[in-house]
């Protein structure tokens, strides 16, 4: 139960509403005047407390439930009305402990430390006689002045407290400049600048804030040849990805990500035009960098290296990569761990192998259009190990066909559709010349490991009616989640809506204050340029909706996302839900009605003057709402 249903169950409407208004039982509801406009001949204000909510068939003709009620009384946003209604209920919002919120306010510092040093790092390069060899050295590999600035490339002095110094003088204390990675302590105490004499590589977090640096060496005889932030609260190589914060709306335009091994890898192709790359940093991809791209792009293309880490870490010891990989955590860069993550996350790996001794940075710098059909060749994992194989061993040896096979058959084993998998084997067995059917005996000797539990079960709206209330939460909960985890939807259902001739989605289509709240965030999050909705939404959602909204987030992997199956079934079922939605609404409204309409006439009051003609508005609204759901029923299934 989410901290708003809890505050709902634990307080009654009627109780509030009677603070201010005096109610009067009638049947199983309660009417009375409108406290928000004035009138004094027709109580038109009515208070379910069946479903909790409140009308007023007067003047506002506006309703809600206890949330709206107390926001319209007392003038209160919704973050504002939740504190004081869950002080009221005794419910406690989940907040961020002092503790996390002195981090976060820490981390923000360190940002903006890392941020000065960005700055100086790059005056460094453009003016200083020292940067000049860095900088000539950038543009010795191609790198314009444009694209110099574009990636804030920097340049280390060879000095062990040039940047130290800098910092100092602007009042950053060294505890500060150890806490963002950029100095090492020496061991007498002091400090001393951790980058010297390399090029700086900026590394921010896909939503582009800073977390650390890169450095190159520039003489060939210094080590590391790159030296990264160490680990540091914002720097975790395992959770960022370089060149996601410039790359992430190509990404999701192109619906294509290429995954390359260096900084430079991301640079180059950038400025060709190929702005979809991101590198590791010289680590192996673990899944939480997987799950980072999938929310921007399922396609996965790994642009690997041939010699260096492409096949040795394609072919790399499967049986230890086979043993490791039922544990939660790290997943090796192999073919294996691939298949895994694939299957995992329903996404579409691929791998193309460059030609030899040449990096991406240099192809697409030199050839964009090899660089393009390099990508577009990019094979499936099982695929691409065949090849691989076929390549280096001899197939007339029959020991030979059986190691291949044995490498290959627990890769096939991993596909999770079953054509796929059948077309895999069908291709195996063709390259090793051998019967198809002694590789599926073979590949049954093999105890395929369980499946893993994770079975994505889609939440599809309920095709039968719901009766109200909690089902009725139930399908605006659903049709939330779905336009969460897919704000594009919304012009999906608009389009379909306008072709019915109905009103496009509103907040009106949701009877729950929060609902409507969190509707119009991802409403707004269609229009943002700078961010992606799903990071516009995480920042703007009051925490206190966090929790109800923390399920759909990509971490939580047994809500169904939306967004992996064909969209033609979800928006279908999208549209139904929202059609039964205003559907029951509009039930709703005129069982009020003829309650209304009871109520006047018994008491003597004059009979509100246009109850017949909201009577007529509400039967025609039927009728169009079911024509459409008709529709929808022909157009599906
Ligand atoms: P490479 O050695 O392949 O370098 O390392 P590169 O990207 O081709 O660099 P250039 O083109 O020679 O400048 C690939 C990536 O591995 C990480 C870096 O992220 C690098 O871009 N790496 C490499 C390290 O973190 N440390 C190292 O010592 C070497
Ligand atoms: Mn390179």
């Amino acid at each position: 139960m989410t901290a708003v249903d809890e505050i709902k169950a634990r307080l009654d409407i009627v109780d509030i509403v009677s603070e201010t208004v005096n109610l009067r039982h009638s049947g199983k509801n309660y009417t009375g005047f409108c406290p928000f406009h004035t009138n004094t001949k027709t109580p038109a204000f009515v208070v379910f407390p069946d479903t909790q909510t409140w009308r007023c068939f007067g003047q506002c003709n506006e309703g809600g439930d206890l949330f709206s009620f107390m926001m319209k009384r007392e003038g209160w946003d919704f973050p504002e009305t939740l504190r004081r209604l869950a002080e009221r209920a005794g419910v406690t919002l989940q907040e961020f402990t002092p503790e996390q919120q002195e981090q976060a306010e820490e981390n923000e510092h360190l940002r903006e430390v890392l941020s000065k040093a960005v700055t100086f790092f790059q005056h460094q390069l453009r003016n200083t006689p020292a940067g000049k060899g860095a900088l000539d050295y950038l543009h010795g590999r191609k790198l314009t002045d444009e694209t110099i600035e574009v990636f804030a490339l920097g340049y280390a002095p060879d000095s062990w407290d040039a940047l130290t110094n800098y910092m100092i003088s602007r009042d950053i204390p060294e505890a500060d400049l150890i806490a963002a990675g950029l100095v090492s302590e020496r061991e007498g105490g002091g400090v001393y600048d951790r980058f010297r004499h390399r090029l700086v590589i900026p590394i921010r977090d896909h939503r582009g804030r800073m977390a650390g640096f890169g450095g190159r060496v520039l003489r060939a005889e210094d080590v590391p040849k790159y030296l990264n932030s160490p680990k540091t609260e914002l720097f975790d190589k395992g959770r960022l990805l370089y060149g996601l914060d410039m790359a992430r709306r190509e990404i999701r335009t192109k619906d294509e990500v290429v995954i390359v091994e260096g900084y430079l890898d991301v640079i180059g192709p950038y400025q060709a035009g190929f702005k979809n790359c991101v590198s590791p940093m010289g680590t192996a991809l673990t899944e939480d960098q997987f799950r980072l791209i999938k929310r921007y792009s399922r396609r996965i293309v790994l642009a690997l290296d041939p010699d260096a880490a492409g096949q040795k870490a394609t072919l790399r010891g499967l049986e230890t990569a086979r043993q490791s990989m039922d544990r939660e955590g790290d997943v090796m860069f192999d073919a294996r761990g691939l298949m895994q993550v694939e299957g995992r996350l329903k996404a579409d790996i691929r791998v193309t192998t460059l030609p030899d001794g040449l990096d991406p940075d240099e192809i697409a710098l030199a050839d964009p259009t090899q660089w393009e059909s390099l990508v577009k060749n990019a094979k499936p994992v099982v695929i691409h190990v065949m090849e691989t194989l076929a390549q280096r061993e001899d197939f007339d040896d029959p020991k030979a066909k059986e190691e291949i096979a044995n490498q290959v058959l627990p890769l096939i084993e991993d596909v999770k559709g079953s054509v796929e998998r059948e077309a895999y084997r069908q291709r195996l067995a063709r390259l090793l010349k051998v019967d198809e059917r002694a590789l599926v005996r073979r590949s049954s000797g093999y105890s395929p490991r369980p499946r893993r539990s994770y079975q994505p079960k889609p939440e599809v709206p309920p095709a039968t009616r719901p009766s109200k209330g909690t089902s009725h939460r139930r399908l605006e909960e659903i049709c939330i989640k779905a336009m969460l985890s897919d704000p594009t939807l919304i012009h999906y259902v608009d389009r379909a809506f306008r072709e019915y001739e109905l009103a496009c989605l509103n907040v009106e289509d949701f009877s729950s204050t929060e609902y409507k709240e969190i509707f119009k965030l991802i409403k707004s999050s269609l229009d943002q340029d700078e961010e992606t909705p799903i990071d516009f939404i995480r920042h703007h959602m009051p925490e206190a909706l966090l929790d109800a909204f923390s399920d759909t987030s990509d971490e939580a992997e047994d809500y169904p996302d939306w967004r992996l199956q064909p969209k033609e079934p979800i928006l279908e079922a999208l549209l139904k839900s929202f059609l039964r939605l205003r559907r029951i609404r509009v039930d709703e409204g005129l069982d009020q009605l003829v309650f209304l309409q009871s109520q006047s006439t018994e008491a003597g009051e004059p009979a509100l003057t246009d109850l017949n003609k909201v009577v007529m508005d509400y039967i025609r609204a039927r009728a169009r709402l079911d024509q459409a759901l008709r529709q929808t029923a022909a157009h599906g299934t």
